[in-house]
């Protein structure tokens, strides 16, 4: 799973074979220029959300509820149904015990719903502690896990939790569990594309498969550099008109028009 908030990087994603292609409220921080998810409206989500959609044909398609999208049942269905109408698969939404009744009412309405426990940038900010690390937060995880997989979850994404309450996790639920900053033994990873790509700062959970701020900086310049010293366009680039069509041009032109 990785996040997508593009056409273009949708088109790619589902090319890859990535199986869910997932439009995160990281929306907010990594492309709008945000400074927190809470920004984040369900219009920022909708936009980006049918954007994403043009571009994807076999992923499932994830989408996040943003911040009090699913402040109650009644929110959260109507916010979900929207989504549905523009293409998404299934919601994800944040939070731990307390978002049992919301994932009960929106599987019940037939929507489905990936949960998502441990850091909740929604909740903690957007600076990520690691969760899990005593036994009462262990536990804590193992049983909101296992509360919100009974309401109906179909999938659990695990962020910034220690890798052995992750492998707990993963090997009690009968549903698969997708792990960011969660260590090596979740069924699935995720990670925020601009991480991947190179984009913004380098974390310890990610890892940079491409140097895009370096590559894209580069063509910046080299494009600044030749239309400045005149070497782009050349005659490659350019359309002519017919030899004897400009003679007329030149001679209307003389002719005082
Ligand atoms: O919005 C997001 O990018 C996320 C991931 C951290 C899973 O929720």
């Amino acid at each position: 799973m990785l996040t997508c908030y593009d056409y273009p990087t949708a088109c790619l994603q589902d090319a890859a074979g990535i199986d869910i292609v997932f439009v995160g409220d990281s929306l907010g921080t990594n492309i709008l220029g945000y400074s927190s998810e809470v920004e984040v409206t369900m219009a920022d989500m909708r936009h980006h959300l049918k954007a994403v959609h043009r571009g994807v044909t076999n992923a499932y398609l994830l989408v996040d509820m943003p911040y009090a999208a699913d402040k109650d049942a009644k929110h959260a269905v109507a916010n979900a149904n929207l989504f549905l109408s523009d293409g998404a698969d299934g919601v994800k939404l944040e939070g731990g015990i307390e978002k049992v009744p919301i994932v009960t009412a929106l599987t019940e309405h037939g929507i489905e719903v990936c949960a998502h426990i441990g850091h909740n940038p929604q909740i903690h900010g957007t600076k990520a502690a690691t969760h899990g690390k005593t036994f009462s937060k262990a536990k804590r995880l193992i049983e909101t896990a296992s509360a919100l997989t009974d309401a109906g979850a179909k999938l659990i994404v695990l962020e910034k939790i220690t890798e052995e309450v992750s492998q707990i996790i993963t090997e009690t639920l009968n549903i698969p569990t997708i792990g960011i900053g969660a260590g090596r033994f979740c069924d699935g990873q995720v990670l925020v594309i601009n991480d991947v790509l190179g984009i913004g700062p380098p974390f310890k959970h990610a890892k940079r498969y491409q140097n895009y701020n370096d590559l894209t900086f580069e063509a910046i310049r080299g494009y600044q550099e030749e239309v400045e010293n005149g070497t782009f366009p050349t005659d490659a680039n350019v359309s002519h008109i017919p030899a004897d069509k400009l003679v007329r041009v030149q001679k209307w032109m003389k002719s005082g028009r």
